[in-house]
């Protein structure tokens, strides 16, 4: 009897439970409002929740060691990072994969020996920014997060917008313009594109972030209008014009602190003053102190370690820090989780449309190439080739075209199209000697080379030693010379001056032989340009025919080449970035990329962290670009030919007298002989009242659509208050000064075509 009592007790408390739990159940995210949700999750969760699970990197040391192991390679193998999942609440863990130019996962798994896993290899961002065309920018974003959506991502870790301060920026491909306006409103288009499939994006690095040396530890010290004009703007664009997912906060310090860890950064101007809704995640192993990251609304820290999970549990549990910080900041993760794929539950198929986006990544390959010279002798230009007759391809690059930088801006792509294979394609005969003598050498130099390892950037071949002799007897055999200069950079370092800025004597001397003896023979030379960032092109320029800016195409390289050289597509790229004469004319030069402090104590460094602590002065300000250089420079910013003319009309604008906006219209008229697009762009000059100004500023840019030969388009151009405006950093707010101001409607920064000014009566401010 008592042993029937007993057991009768039990099953009463057995079912008192059961029936609690089920009228009580755990709540579910999306289901139960999200503040149940979060108050139901441990502490241990919450801090889980916060960090990623870790990268998988061989012998890292201890502080670099996730908190888990091998989470990401099971989800997608390749990708950056994932976030850790909470099953009970419904919570599930989201993938995280790089980059800007394309999905960066790897391509071939053990499990699946019979399937392959590529991603399309799109053109840089450089490349993408020299369009001009928000639009295909936008196509390119849609494509890219099909291939997000469809291996099974949930985060893209693009665009990456930080500007072109000086041409040695070992990363620059990444990124779009030396201008604020043209980086600004790319990075929108690419974002909407990702963003409309259905995934998100991670806008990087936030913020000046403009150099590889000492990255981990460099303390960039900027004033505040360079900051707010420059180096913040356009993400100020971005995250105002498209409403990104997530932001990565930089490497560097600002000012002293890490960006990571600077809530004044963070949470004041981020959140507070552009009202971004999203989260914000560190670049990986980036920043120091947890808890700091924590506060400044550093949300999500990536990849994840297990010292800072400790880090952050024995802050709230000594009350160091308060738990609503972490309920704060997983209120932010979750309100994106429940827009992704993963939390959606979306099947994904593993196989998207890469032949579809092979189509896309050739037009804008072509869209953004820039045509900077191009002579004309016996009344014919040198490009098109018309008819071409037979080519010789010179320099290593024109087999093996550098398609993409390296580092997490690489991409893992089924192949690449060389310039042989493109100009075959388009019907050109090649020498097929050369062809030959160039595969060897390219062969055996290959076999020379270290074992390719991630992250690693290999030092590129040596440019092969072409002799006058060799030269004479291929001339002879040849209609036109063909010299591709090829350059590659990454992450991890900076580029050079010499043999990288600058050509090396063996490009020079092949430029200067084979424009020498083809020129003797009444034959053309033609120079492609395969870079990521800029070259100096002015001592040797004018040895050579026509210069064609590839910049790194992407995977259809060879083709969207051979579709310009042929004339099959019209150039209509500009730069988004100044070619200087030399390195020592863009005003940056006097200080990048910076002083090497004092040694860093032995327990603040990793594998990521550098022995020292630098910094840099940004002495130049906001004088970056065209904004400081567009006299006296090889080619200007916003400068790019094509195979037509266009004729600019008078510029009119609404009313001479500005209130709170104007209108500035203008007419473009195809004159030329084949049809076209043009970029136009324009600036303004505004009056030096209040405070210095640059003598012109981009504040709006246009690109027609295809122009018929005879054909004109409208442009109009909305101005407003914020367009005119400048930052006051001794008031703290956006000025427009009283005054005369003058729009400059230009074909580049130094062609204008048609100028009108109008009148601003009082002084206006504004809170940024
Ligand atoms: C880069 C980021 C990248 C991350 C993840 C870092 O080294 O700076 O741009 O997204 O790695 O791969």
């Amino acid at each position: 009897m008592k042993n029937f009592r007993a057991l009768a007790r039990n099953w009463l408390l057995v079912l008192l439970v059961f029936s609690t739990m089920s009228s009580n159940p755990a709540p579910q995210l999306g289901e139960n409002p999200m503040s149940e949700v979060i108050a139901a999750l441990t502490l241990e969760e919450k801090v889980s929740l916060l960090l990623g699970t870790g990268m998988d990197i061989p012998n890292a040391p201890a502080d670099m060691q996730g908190p888990v192991v091998g989470i990401t390679n099971d989800r997608v193998p390749g990708a950056a990072g994932t976030t850790f999942a909470v099953p009970r609440l419904g919570i599930p863990s989201m993938v995280l994969a790089d980059g800007p130019a394309g999905l960066r996962i790897t391509p071939n798994r053990e499990a699946q020996p019979d399937k392959t896993f590529y991603a399309t290899a799109f053109p840089v961002a450089t490349l993408l920014a020299s369009s001009w065309d928000t639009d295909l920018v936008e196509a390119v974003g849609k494509a890219m997060g099909d291939e997000v959506k469809e291996y099974g991502v949930d985060i893209l870790l693009a665009p990456a917008l930080n500007i072109h301060r000086y041409p040695l920026g070992g990363r620059n491909f990444e990124y779009y313009s030396e201008d604020p306006l043209v980086s600004g409103k790319m990075a929108a288009a690419m974002v909407r594109g990702v963003q409309s499939r259905g995934v998100g994006t991670s806008i990087k690095h936030f913020v000046a972030n403009n150099h590889e040396w000492n990255r981990n530890t460099i303390n960039i010290i900027a004033d505040e209008r360079a900051l707010r004009e420059i180096y913040l703007k356009g993400f100020e664009i971005a995250v105002k014009e498209s409403s990104p997912w997530t932001v990565m906060s930089s490497y560097n310090k600002l000012n002293g602190t890490y960006t990571s860890e600077k809530a004044e950064l963070l949470t004041g101007i981020l959140r507070n003053q552009w009202k971004f809704e999203g989260f914000v995640m560190t670049d990986w192993f980036g920043g120091r102190d947890a808890i700091a990251q924590m506060l400044a609304g550093n949300e999500l820290l990536m990849p994840g370690t297990g010292v800072q999970q400790k880090a952050l549990m024995r802050a709230v549990e000594t009350g160091a820090l308060d738990q609503s910080v972490l309920d704060r900041n997983i209120e932010n993760l979750l309100t994106i989780m429940l827009k992704t794929p993963v939390f959606k539950k979306h099947k994904f198929s593993n196989n998207p449309n890469l032949e579809g986006h092979a189509k896309i990544a050739r037009e804008v390959a072509s869209a953004g190439m820039v045509l900077l010279q191009n002579t004309t002798q016996n009344d014919t230009r040198a490009l098109p080739l018309k008819p071409a007759g037979t080519i010789g391809l010179f320099g290593n690059n024109s087999y093996q075209l550098v398609t993409g930088g390296t580092g997490s801006g690489d991409v893992n792509e089924a192949y690449s199209i060389s310039l042989l294979q493109g100009i075959q394609a388009a019907g050109f005969s090649t020498h097929s000697l050369l062809e030959h003598t160039y595969a060897r050498y390219i062969s055996v130099e290959k076999a020379k080379q270290p074992a390719w390892q991630p992250f690693i950037p290999q030092a590129p071949l040596a440019e092969r030693n072409v002799s006058y002799k060799e030269v004479v007897a291929i001339a002879s055999d040849t209609d036109v010379a063909i010299v591709t200069i090829g350059r590659n950079s990454g992450e991890f370092a900076d580029r050079k001056s010499e043999g990288d800025f600058y050509l090396s004597k063996i490009e020079k001397d092949l430029i200067a032989t084979i424009s020498g003896i083809y020129h003797e023979q009444g034959k053309k030379v033609v120079v492609i340009l395969n870079i990521g960032g800029v070259v100096e092109t002015a001592s040797w320029r004018n040895q050579v025919d026509a210069i064609l800016l590839a910049w790194q195409p992407g995977q259809e390289a060879g083709y969207a080449i051979a579709d310009i050289l042929s004339g099959d597509i019209n150039p209509s790229g500009k730069l988004a970035t100044t070619f200087a004469m030399k390195l020592e004319d863009y005003p940056a030069a006097e200080n990048f990329p910076g002083v090497v402090l004092e040694e860093m104590p032995p327990n603040e460094r990793s594998l990521f962290v550098q022995a020292k602590r630098a910094e840099v002065i940004y002495k130049d300000s906001f004088r970056v670009g065209y904004r400081a250089i567009n006299t006296q420079v090889a080619f200007p910013f916003g400068f790019g030919l094509s195979y037509t003319e266009f004729s600019y009309g008078e510029l009119a604008l609404s009313s001479t007298q500005f209130v709170d906006s104007i209108t500035a219209s203008v007419v473009i008229t195809n004159t030329g002989a084949v049809p076209g697009r043009e970029v136009v762009q324009l600036y303004i000059a505004a009056p030096q009242n209040t405070l210095v100004k640059p003598a012109i500023e981009l504040r709006a840019f246009k690109k027609t659509r295809r122009l018929e030969t005879g054909e004109s388009q409208t442009l109009n151009f909305d101005i407003g208050l914020s367009d005119l405006s400048s930052f006051d950093a001794d008031r703290g707010s956006w000025v427009v000064d009283a005054g005369q101001y003058t729009v400059k409607i230009g074909a580049s920064s130094s062609d204008i075509r048609s100028r009108e000014s109008f009148h601003k009566k009082k002084l206006s401010t504004f809170a940024p």
